[in-house]
């Protein structure tokens, strides 16, 4: 039966169904605290290399599109301020909702080159978001501010119908990251 509706959804061009994002707990056994924190920025990393986070941090100045994560259409730039091309602003089409196929959150707009992850292993998003050059000049405090409440992120978890949703929830990438951070911030390889 299960393998019928996965035909099924594949034919009606459905996404895959949610990935599934560890709690913290899961990781409480892990008595060492570097080897217990480069797990939980494993997980951590699920979520920031998922199409619906890292299109928007390319490693390009044109965002990716889709599950495929495809060059954007049509081809916009990131612009001043990640607002894009004048003429060809980001707000020309997406507006503060979704809107059918569209996706859509208050402010839509790339992220700045340095924080870009396509291409990245977990270990380079993880001393690139270490690093005051790179995250913006936060500490890893005002990092995870931005993770549990930026509305941009939350976009993760309500993606249009057709798009896969980004693991787990919002909640729980935060309470990852703040484990991660208890347990001493240490990056994997
Ligand atoms: C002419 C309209 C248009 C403009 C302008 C535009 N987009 Fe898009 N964008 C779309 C459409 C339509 C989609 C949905 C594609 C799909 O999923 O089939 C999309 C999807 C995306 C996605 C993929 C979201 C996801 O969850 O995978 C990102 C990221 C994105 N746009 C960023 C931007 C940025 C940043 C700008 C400004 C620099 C911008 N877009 C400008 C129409 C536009
Ligand atoms: C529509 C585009 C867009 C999407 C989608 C998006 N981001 Fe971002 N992200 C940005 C922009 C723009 C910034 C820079 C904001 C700033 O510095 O104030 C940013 C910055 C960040 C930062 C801070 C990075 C640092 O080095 O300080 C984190 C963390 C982050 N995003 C996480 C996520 C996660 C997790 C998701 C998916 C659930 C996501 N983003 C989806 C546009 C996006």
């Amino acid at each position: 039966m299960s393998v019928l509706l996965l035909i099924g959804a594949v034919l009606l061009g459905a996404p895959a169904p949610p990935e599934e994002l560890k709690d913290p707990g899961h990781f409480a056994d892990l008595a060492d605290e570097e080897t217990r924190a480069k797990a939980l920025f494993g997980e951590v990393a699920k979520v920031l290399l998922h199409p619906r986070c890292a299109n928007c941090h390319p490693a390009t100045p044109r965002p990716l599109q889709t599950d495929a994560q495809r060059p954007h259409i049509p081809w916009v730039v990131r612009g001043k301020d990640g607002e894009g091309a004048p003429g060809l602003t980001c707000d020309t089409c997406h507006g503060e909702t979704n809107d059918l196929q569209q996706p859509g959150a208050p402010h839509w707009h790339l992220a700045p080159a340095e924080m870009a992850w396509v291409g990245k292993t977990a270990g380079g998003v993880c001393r690139q978001l270490k690093d005051p050059a790179r995250n913006g000049g936060r500490t890893l405090e005002a990092v995870h501010r931005h993770l549990a409440e930026d509305p941009l992120e939350a976009y993760g978890w309500r993606a249009p119908k057709h798009l896969q949703p980004a693991p787990g929830s919002q909640k729980r990438l935060a309470a990852l990251f703040r484990a991660w951070i208890e347990a001493g911030a240490h990056c994997p390889q």
